[in-house]
């Protein structure tokens, strides 16, 4: 390779050797520095140029978002603001950037106005950083997992099933839209489907994941998640990426100390490898607070919160007792909620979530023993306590800023509850019979849980709206680029 990437430059501990670098034109200042980055580090190099010495049309075409090259010497730079810098012996342009038509000034642009953009948004510092933290953050996923023994599984993404009872799925077709074949009831007739049955993008891999753990004992998925939920928030994508782990033997107290060690594990892994870019993150979020009322301001940066959060362990609080808390702030906290919660076995708002983990604990909560009615079929069911009250073994891990992180439980093992189950909330038993046959044969406890990916990276990255930590966003009304 003739050049030298950008973030290996400015670590270097010699000057004067001759380096090439090649990257794109963030300023370009007098006539004669270049702040060139190549996406290497957040960091730019600058490379001082000989204007007196070099073709004037050659500078002009020297804009920002322009691609160059630029061979010269290492040396130690006696400008504010950086250690190293190139001084240039030849100059040339590999692409070129029409400053009219190029949208990314050499300015500070608004997340919004960067959505717009997402395809040329990479090229900003924040998105460099929120990307480098994404990809840590997976990487680390994987390490953890398989630190522990854990066997990494793909589970598909065309599925039959709704691995979620919810409905919230994208359809698969290839039937002709125009012209849908029907039966004689007029119902759509799949059997000229490509699959011969109606198909959809997966919610989850848990299901196609508890066979697995059924025979492995630990796995985990980490892939794509699709759900058509007409949420317009900023933390609900329709296409989404879950971690899903899937241990057999595991109870409801495994799995909540798994999903705690793998939460501060990646976060810890996050702050190690990222410095860089979380301080970056970081003083990018301490410039806004100081656009804020001092009211509003967060006591904590982001380092500090998530030095705390690895410090901490998190609340587990039962949904019973969580409801307590609720009503019992309520008469001196008048404006806390929208809506009050009353009555047991309502699901808790966003607000609710929110009042937990900030106001009240103060650090990550993990909610236990949800009412069966709120939840997904396939949870263990409680025995049925002294108020004649149903409920499961549910958890969810509610984070500050975020709400709810993850959702998991331990399964229920026993196939006539299970049956009784999707009867009642009306799971079709034909759609999952290879899944009940986990149950029929060799059934043993077993647990899992899902974190969603993006908010696990929103929360590291500080970022408040999920469009901002994945590349292509998916929402409704949005699937450009
Ligand atoms: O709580 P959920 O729906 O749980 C499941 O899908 C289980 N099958 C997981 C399991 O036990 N294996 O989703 C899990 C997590 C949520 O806690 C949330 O963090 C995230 O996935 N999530 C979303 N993230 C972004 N956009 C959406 N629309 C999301 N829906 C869920
Ligand atoms: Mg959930």
């Amino acid at each position: 390779m003739e050049h030298t990437r950008i973030k290996e430059l400015l670590n270097a501990s010699e000057f004067g050797q001759e380096v090439v670098v090649k990257g794109w034109v963030k300023t370009f200042r007098n006539n004669q520095f270049i702040a060139i980055n190549d996406g290497s580090s957040i960091h730019n190099i600058q490379a001082v140029v000989d204007f007196e010495n070099t073709d004037d049309s050659l500078l002009k075409r020297v804009t920002t978002g322009a691609a160059v090259r630029v061979k010269g010497q290492l040396i130690e730079s006696l400008g504010k603001g950086q250690r190293v810098e190139v001084k240039v012996t030849e100059l040339s342009i590999l692409g070129d950037s029409d400053p009219e038509k190029f949208p990314l000034q050499p300015k500070k642009h608004s997340l919004e106005f960067l959505r717009e953009i997402a395809h040329l948004r990479f090229r900003t510092n924040v998105f460099n950083a929120v990307f480098k933290v994404r990809n840590a953050l997976s990487f680390a996923v994987h390490q953890f997992f398989n630190e522990r023994d854990f066997v990494y599984m793909h589970t598909p993404i065309i599925t039959g099933s709704d691995a979620e009872g919810a409905g919230e799925m994208f359809r698969v077709t290839t039937l002709d839209l125009n012209n849908i074949p029907r039966n004689e009831a007029g119902e759509i007739d799949y059997k000229e489907d490509f699959f011969g049955k109606s198909t959809n993008l997966t919610v989850s891999g848990q299901l196609e994941g508890e066979l697995a753990a059924m025979a492995l004992g630990n796995i985990y998925t980490f892939g794509p998640t699709f759900r058509a939920e007409n949420s317009n928030t900023t933390r609900h994508l329709a296409e989404f990426w879950m971690i899903e782990p899937e241990m057999a033997f595991y109870e409801l107290e495994d799995n909540m100390d798994l999903a705690e060690s793998l939460l501060k594990y990646v976060i810890k892994y996050a702050l190690e490898n990222c410095q860089d870019e979380i301080e970056f993150l970081n003083n990018r979020l301490l410039e806004e607070e100081k656009n804020k009322p001092a009211a509003e301001r967060s006591e904590l940066n982001l380092i500090d919160k998530l030095n705390f959060c690895l410090s901490s362990d998190f609340e587990r609080v039962t949904y019973t007792e969580a409801i307590e808390i609720l009503k019992r702030s309520k008469p001196n906290q008048k404006k806390q909620f929208k809506y009050l919660i009353d009555e047991w076995g309502a699901d808790l708002q966003s607000e609710h979530e929110r009042f937990l983990v900030e106001k009240h604990f103060k650090k990550p909560v993990i909610l236990v023993d949800y009412p069966a009615e709120i939840k997904s079929f396939y949870m263990k069911q409680n025995d049925v306590d002294e108020h004649g009250r149903k409920t499961v073994r549910a958890m969810d891990i509610l984070f500050p800023g975020i709400g709810e992180m993850v959702g998991g439980s331990q399964r229920e093992e026993n196939l006539e509850k299970l049956l009784n189950r999707m009867q009642e909330v009306g799971v079709p038993q034909e759609e999952l019979d290879w899944f009940l046959d986990t149950r029929r044969f060799g059934t043993a406890p077993h647990s899992g849980f899902g974190v969603g990916f993006e908010r696990l990276v929103l929360f590291v990255t500080g970022m408040t709206n999920i469009r901002d930590v994945i590349p292509f966003p998916r929402t409704p009304n949005n699937a450009e680029f």
